[in-house]
């Protein structure tokens, strides 16, 4: 269905049609002048310079044009060129009872019929979660939810870390500590065993030691070499005992997603990427792509148009062995032979932007990718301590995701404790679903590319810009609606939503008549903070919609019942939106 900022621009265009002037110009933007007026049109100002005119008499033409429109209260020429719109209060609330029947918020699904593959997440097994990892999991997720709520086909892919030494570290510490197992012997005939050799405690352990081992111990080192070799061609004991790493850490890392409340489609990794290099790389040579430079074979991306050194892409070092660039642009020729995508979409940190520049070119170069497949880097900022840097533990350390998110729904406990009269069970409960929501909000509603400041204190405020803040206002609404069920006894609660009669009511109408083109923009630009500003007008809107007016006291009944539709769409439009940022609502606070 049309956004309202469409029907206004449909209904200046008549008038611009009308007056003989171009109908782009009809172009219809929020005001910037809220005190002035709701919508304005500046197309008179361009128009002067095309038809030789004073702005003002073109303003002025189309005003007349319009002023028995049924959809503005006002319309007006100002000095000096500009058109400015007020909303007829019940176009506004016929434009909501539209909105509150369409069953996606009124959002056209732009997205139908494209295929996007979402990488994010990218952990690296057998290393437990750090906060690092904590922007990629909700960014990734909220955009997953937002593509999929606008139509497209999205395969969301975890990306696991699964190769390279980390993993040959892991085997000959395995080695060390355990000699007599199977998966050494290379006479071994059986079947190995189908129990892991280790606990993902343990492998918390043997990964830091065994890493701290190879720099202090060259054999270790070069031994860990070797097993990383063997196992990449295939030495049957190694694989077997990988397959343990993976599955070992998979379970584990799909427990601390799931207290995220973030999950993906595939959990396909690094791993899955090699059985595709060997005929890349031989693509690459025949297409004379490959050249070598300093031992090693590389691809040149640099282009003419770039200010500053783009370096080649390395596919191959001299020893034979591939590196994190030859996995991604394996990845992509997977991606395209399973899901044909239109879109890869990387949520990656920032610092990882040449890679991807490399990446992106190369496989543009090499035929990799259709030529209209989108790819996109979303590179997000760093989380910080209040100290500016990075965010660590109190001793300064890498903090631990499972700790963090302990941390908060502490806080969030604590508060709730202090001034409430829920049972601590129940409290427990609820500081689960607004920790959440304060995390992954305090990180959304920062614009992704930008470093932004871990602060439990501000997160956690039950004002201000905050995520309990909105479920706050979610909570107040559903308590209304659940006293106003209980009083008048009735089952099926009003729908009709009238027009409004007062300046905070036709506020919060106007708020939510911009729902489906917020939920459309937020996915087109890739910018879930824009959905988190959003909600937070909403909700102050209804705040002081709710602050003016006696609701549950109202005694002109008519007028009361169009008020609790007013408030189940705004429940359900602030309700959608957390979805689509990937968390919820607890029934109280
Ligand atoms: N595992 C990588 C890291 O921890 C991130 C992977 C990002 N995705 C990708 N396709 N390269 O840095």
């Amino acid at each position: 269905m049309k956004t309202i900022l469409e029907l206004i621009t449909d209904e200046l265009k008549t008038a611009f049609t009308a007056c003989e002037y171009d109908t782009d110009l009809a172009k219809v933007v929020l005001s910037n002048r809220p005190d002035l007026c709701e919508y304005q049109c500046n197309g008179a100002m361009a128009a002067a310079k095309i038809y030789h005119k004073a702005p003002i008499q073109i303003a002025e033409a189309i005003v007349a044009n319009l002023q028995n429109s049924p959809l503005f209260e006002t319309i007006e020429a100002v000095k000096p060129g500009f058109i400015n719109i007020t909303l007829k209060k019940d176009f506004v609330a016929w434009y909501l009872s539209q909105l509150s029947s369409h069953d996606a918020m009124g959002c056209d699904p732009i997205g139908e019929g494209k295929t996007v593959v979402i990488d994010y997440g990218g952990p690296n097994v057998a290393k437990p979660l750090h906060v690092g990892h904590l922007r990629a999991a909700i960014i990734g997720e909220s955009l997953k939810r937002l593509y999929r709520f606008n139509g497209y086909n999205v395969i969301s892919d975890v990306h696991l870390g699964d190769w390279g030494l980390q993993m040959g570290l892991i085997i000959e510490e395995t080695h060390a500590r355990h000699p007599e197992l199977p998966y050494f012997d290379p006479d071994f005939q059986g079947e190995y065993p189908t129990e892991a050799p280790f606990t993902i405690s343990d492998l918390e352990e043997i990964y830091p030691t065994a890493s701290k081992k190879s720099k202090e111990d060259e054999v270790f080192a070069k031994a860990a070499h070797d097993a990383t070799v063997k196992l990449q061609q295939g030495n049957p004991g190694y694989r077997a005992l990988f397959r343990h790493i993976l599955n070992v850490s998979i379970v584990d890392l799909k427990r601390n997603y799931a207290n995220l409340q973030v999950d993906f489609d595939v959990w396909k990794g690094e791993s899955d990427a090699q059985p595709y290099i060997p005929d890349m790389i031989q693509s690459l040579k025949d297409q004379g792509l490959l050249h070598e430079s300093q031992g090693a074979m590389v691809v040149d991306v640099q282009e003419e148009s770039d200010t500053k050194e783009v370096p080649p892409c390395i596919i191959q070092k001299s020893d034979g062995a591939s590196l994190y660039a030859t996995t991604d642009l394996a990845t992509l020729v997977e991606r395209e032979k399973l899901y044909h995508p239109d879109e890869v979409l990387y949520v990656v940190d920032k610092r990882q932007e040449m890679h991807f520049t490399q990446v992106f070119r190369t496989a543009r170069k090499a035929g990799i990718i259709r030529p209209e497949t989108k790819l996109t880097f979303l590179g997000f900022g760093t989380m910080n301590g209040k100290d500016g840097k990075p965010f660590k533990t109190r001793e300064g350390g890498v903090m631990r995701l499972e700790h963090l998110i302990q941390d908060i729904d502490e806080a969030v406990f604590q508060r709730i404790m202090a001034n409430r009269t829920v049972s601590e069970e129940e409290a427990r409960q609820i500081s689960q679903i607004v920790g959440l929501a304060a995390l992954k909000y305090g990180d959304l509603s920062n614009q992704a590319t930008k470093n932004y400041i871990f602060d439990v204190d501000r997160f956690i405020s039950f004002e201000g810009n905050t995520g309990p803040y909105i479920l706050y206002t979610i909570v107040r609404i559903k308590s209304i609606l659940a006293k106003y069920q209980e009083a008048t006894g009735c089952a099926e609660l009003p729908t009709e939503i009238l027009a409004a009669a007062g300046d905070s009511e036709k506020n919060l109408q106007l708020q939510l008549a911009k729902v489906n083109e917020t939920i459309n923009s937020s996915c087109e630009d890739i910018a879930p903070h824009r959905l988190c500003q959003y909600i937070y007008e909403v909700s102050n809107a209804f705040n002081s919609f709710y602050h003016d007016n006696k609701i549950l006291g109202e005694e002109d009944k008519a007028k009361q019942s169009g008020w609790i539709a007013l408030l189940i769409l705004t429940r359900d439009i602030l309700n959608t939106c957390i979805t689509l940022l990937g968390f919820e609502a607890p029934e109280k606070m």
